[in-house]
């Protein structure tokens, strides 16, 4: 069984519809010139239509690029969808069932298992996001909600899809509020994601996933989260359009991993 400290952490920045692309081009030229630790997978997602020019920004830097969202088809007649196709081979990750395309856009989980399925097809690196409302917690749906968006979400996928895989709990009450969850809640979820994953797949397949967490990450609590046995990075929001700070975070997920 692979312990924690052999899962690599990842800390991925999702900028959602922020900043022009110049804006955007020179945060990314920030990041690359901050100060990384070894050991940390550091990923960036901006809109779409920064993706091609950020790409030759990030190129040799190690820090990975990622779109936001991704079609379940490669081609057609689909106005204003993005095909995997088109972003396979220079585009790292995508992220799919962001709380946001769930509850603005109406995204299912079955939209959701759809696109994760097609985009690892392209050979692309997927960030699965889960997570339940406030209303959800508040009736003690949580884990119900989550094992099923995991179940639909990974309905016939390859056990060796996953090491291209990665679970972001994110509960809907915590993303943008401020409102973080605890470590021991953030914990508790993530914990039982693994669970899941063993279920699904097999004990290796859920000891070797990263699980991230997300909802209002900051430099001040990315260390206590990330000190927790089954997170292992986080997706940040808000944080990640500061680049320094974003770097502070970066730098929690190596720190903690050291001394988890
Ligand atoms: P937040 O967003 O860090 O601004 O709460 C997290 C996310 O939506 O991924």
């Amino acid at each position: 069984m692979m312990a924690a400290a052999q899962r690599i952490p990842l800390v991925a920045g999702n900028w959602k519809m922020n900043t022009t692309v110049p804006e955007g081009l020179d945060k990314a030229r920030q990041l690359v010139a901050g100060p990384r630790p070894d050991g940390v997978e550091v990923v960036v997602l901006p809109p779409f239509s920064h993706l091609w020019p950020m790409r030759e920004v990030l190129d040799g830097s190690g820090v990975a690029l990622g779109a936001q969202d991704v079609f379940w088809e490669d081609a057609g007649a689909f106005t204003g969808e993005v095909s995997p196709l088109a972003l396979s081979g220079w585009c790292d990750y995508v992220l799919v069932g962001h709380s946001e395309r769930r509850h603005l856009f109406g995204e299912t989980d079955e939209q959701v298992h759809r696109k994760l399925a097609r985009a690892l097809t392209h050979d692309l690196r997927v960030i699965v996001a889960v997570g339940e409302t406030l209303d959800e917690r508040e009736q003690g749906e949580t884990m119900a909600v989550v094992h099923r968006q995991l179940d639909v979400a990974f309905t016939g996928i390859d056990a060796a899809a996953l090491d291209r895989c990665v679970v972001a709990y994110e509960p809907v009450w915590a993303i943008g509020t401020g409102r973080t969850a605890s470590p021991e809640q953030a914990q508790e979820v993530c914990a039982a994601v693994r669970r899941r994953l063993e279920r699904l797949f097999s004990p290796q397949v859920a000891e070797a996933t990263r699980i991230l967490y997300g909802g209002s990450v900051t430099s001040g609590n990315a260390a206590e989260l990330f000190a927790q046995p089954d997170i292992d990075g986080g997706l940040v929001g808000g944080a990640s359009l500061k680049p320094p700070e974003f770097l502070q975070i970066v730098a929690a997920a190596a720190t903690a991993r050291v001394s988890s």
